[in-house]
């Protein structure tokens, strides 16, 4: 049940004076792609250059967030949405405490990255698409799940017997299949500071 007679208060310490502090812009990098297509170790290679410039960051990590705020989640089309909704919310608090916040989730269905694009605006948010075969995702698998879904022991598999809906207009696509990692941080930071982003 929503709650009513709740009223939202004003702080006086505000997203754009922590963005002159920090001398960046808060944003959010919606990483998303297939499970081993390289959006958490991509995020976290970008993190550290971020970090190493100075700038305040964090990841929040689908396989991390599942052992906390959305351990009650399963892999059901309605549990990946409220999935994706928390962790929207919970992105968009973090741009507007002024970092630069990565998120690295599976995200596999358009309407729920639009949901999050609408909520966080479509001006600091940045979809960056980590495209990757099955093919490729499938023979890294770095966690033996993709064994385990084709043997049948795990259900509702990205890509295997549930969907993924490939973006219609990211802001960036990230051939993992052919691009090096570090050429990938290089095409993300180009990216950041040719729209003012970062210095
Ligand atoms: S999402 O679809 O809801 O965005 P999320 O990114 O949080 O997924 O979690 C994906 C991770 O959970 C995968 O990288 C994989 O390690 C693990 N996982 C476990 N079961 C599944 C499944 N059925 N489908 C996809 N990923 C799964």
């Amino acid at each position: 049940m929503k709650s009513s007679n709740v009223i939202y208060h004003q702080a006086s310490v505000t997203r754009q004076r922590r963005n002159k502090l920090n001398d960046h812009h808060s944003v959010v990098l919606w990483f998303t792609g297939l499970s081993g297509s390289g959006k958490s170790t991509l995020a976290h290679a970008l993190e550290e250059k971020l970090f190493q410039k100075g700038c305040r960051t964090f990841v929040l990590d689908g396989d991390n967030i599942r052992h906390g705020l959305n351990s009650n989640l399963d892999f059901s089309e309605k549990s990946r949405t409220e999935n994706i909704r928390r962790v929207s919310e919970v992105s968009k608090l973090m741009m507007e405490s002024g970092l630069i916040v990565m998120t690295a989730f599976i995200s596999p269905f358009n309407k729920d990255r639009d949901k999050a694009r609408k909520l966080i605006s479509s001006d600091d948010f940045i979809e960056i698409y980590c495209k990757a075969s099955l093919e490729t995702c499938e023979s890294r698998d770095v966690k033996g799940l993709y064994r385990r879904a084709r043997a049948g022991e795990i259900t509702n598999y990205t890509g295997i017997d549930s969907p993924y809906e490939v973006p219609e207009n990211p802001e960036l696509t990230i051939d993992t299949d052919n691009q090096s990692l570090e050429g990938s941080v290089s095409t993300i930071l180009s990216f950041l500071k040719s729209n003012g982003i970062i210095n």
